[in-house]
């Protein structure tokens, strides 16, 4: 008996299996509008196997994008593509899910095969906000464009713009919702002291750093249904000198499991340059997080970094150290990757192969 491929129940939502495909940006978006790169990018996942797939960063602004291409949920234009996507993502027995969130002073930027700096106004970019105004990148190349330093009424407009977004993120079908409070974007850099420098409410100690995250949190919960899960992904540790720790995540992951939260899916990095990277090889030590913050608050985890091999999913979720492996760039590989497993680990295959497929190869 695989725990991979054991099914998991969150409120109305049944998880065939405990594979999920991580958000991924696709800069391939025309004013946020998803198309049929996304409808195949997505839903060959979802043919491959996968039992829950986020769909890439959605900005609830169109100043919360990080790049032009990027996709959005702030108008209801962007929502009927989706549909279209989720049906097929459904009938197809994977979960449907979206990560939402603004990208703070990390937004305005090129795509990365353009090189990934910040994008002048008069280039396509736009203004920034951010707790701060200080820069990402204060002395390098890439990101130092200074956002302008939120106001209590930018953050009201900030939190309602989230509802809004989830509220279209349930007319689009999704069935799972993720906030986006990692990699250095607006609510983990409202929550790390690299970046928070406020002097009011929303800054200081790590109740105030929580506040923004931990208000937009409630507010999102209060309109996503409650037979719905709902899943915030976490920096859940900076890897740096001064920077948030795995035990300050533990205490946010408490706060957030109270409000409702389902699921804390556990990123790591991303706050200033000099932190580590979100994505590379390094981020194979997130696993050990997922595993200390499911340990020590009893919510349940998403690992991700480096999850690659069949062994060693099936003991990711075996030993308890989460109950959903998430996988990015393995996914890009092969989108097959769960069939591919299931094969490796013994478990039959035909069930979840569509029957066009599973008819012919399926065990
Ligand atoms: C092309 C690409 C796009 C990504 N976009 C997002 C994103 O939209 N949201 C997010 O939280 N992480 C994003 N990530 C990070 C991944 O979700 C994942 O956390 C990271 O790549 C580590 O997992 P891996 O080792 O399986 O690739 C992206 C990664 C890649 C490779």
């Amino acid at each position: 008996m695989s725990a991979l491929f054991s099914e998991l129940k969150i409120k109305d939502i049944t998880f065939r299996n405990r594979i999920g495909v991580s958000p991924m940006c696709q800069y391939s978006s025309t004013d946020g509008v998803a198309n049929d790169w996304h409808l195949v990018q997505l839903g060959s996942r979802a043919v491959g196997g996968a039992g829950l797939i986020i769909a890439e960063a959605t900005a609830i602004t169109p100043e919360g994008r990080i790049t032009p291409q990027c996709a959005g949920l702030w108008n209801d234009q962007q929502i009927e593509p989706l549909q279209r996507i989720n049906q097929f993502i459904k009938q197809h027995g994977a979960v449907a899910g979206i990560q939402i969130g603004h990208a703070g002073r990390k937004a305005s930027a090129a795509v990365p095969w353009d090189g990934g700096a910040h994008l002048d106004n008069d280039n396509g970019g736009w203004d920034m906000i951010a707790p701060t105004d200080q820069a990402f990148d204060q002395d390098g190349t890439r990101l130092m464009k200074a956002p302008r330093r939120m106001t209590l009424d930018d953050i009201k407009t900030i939190q309602n713009a989230f509802v809004d977004s989830a509220k279209r993120a349930l007319t689009a079908g999704y069935q799972l919702l993720e906030i986006h409070g990692a990699h250095g974007y607006l609510l983990h850099s409202f929550f790390t002291p690299l970046v928070n420098d406020r002097t009011d409410e929303y800054g200081g100690d790590s109740q105030g750093r929580a506040k923004m995250m931990l208000e937009t949190v409630e507010a999102v919960r209060a309109v996503w249904p409650e037979n719905l899960p709902l899943a915030v992904r976490l920096s859940a540790a900076d890897w740096i000198d001064n920077g948030l720790t795995v035990d300050d995540n533990i205490q946010m992951a408490a706060w957030l499991k109270e409000r409702g939260v389902d699921f804390i899916d556990c990123s790591g990095g991303g706050a200033t340059p000099a932190a580590r990277a979100s994505v590379g090889d390094r981020t194979a030590q997130q696993v050990g997080l997922a595993e200390q913050i499911r340990k020590q608050t009893g919510v349940k985890t998403m690992a991700v970094g480096v999850i690659t091999d069949a062994h060693q999913a099936e003991n990711i979720i075996a030993s308890g150290q989460a109950d959903i492996a998430l996988m990015a760039r393995q996914s890009i590989r092969d989108p097959y990757w769960p069939i591919h497993a299931a094969e490796e680990l013994g478990v039959a295959t035909k069930a979840f192969m569509p029957i066009q497929n599973g008819t012919f190869v399926g065990t």
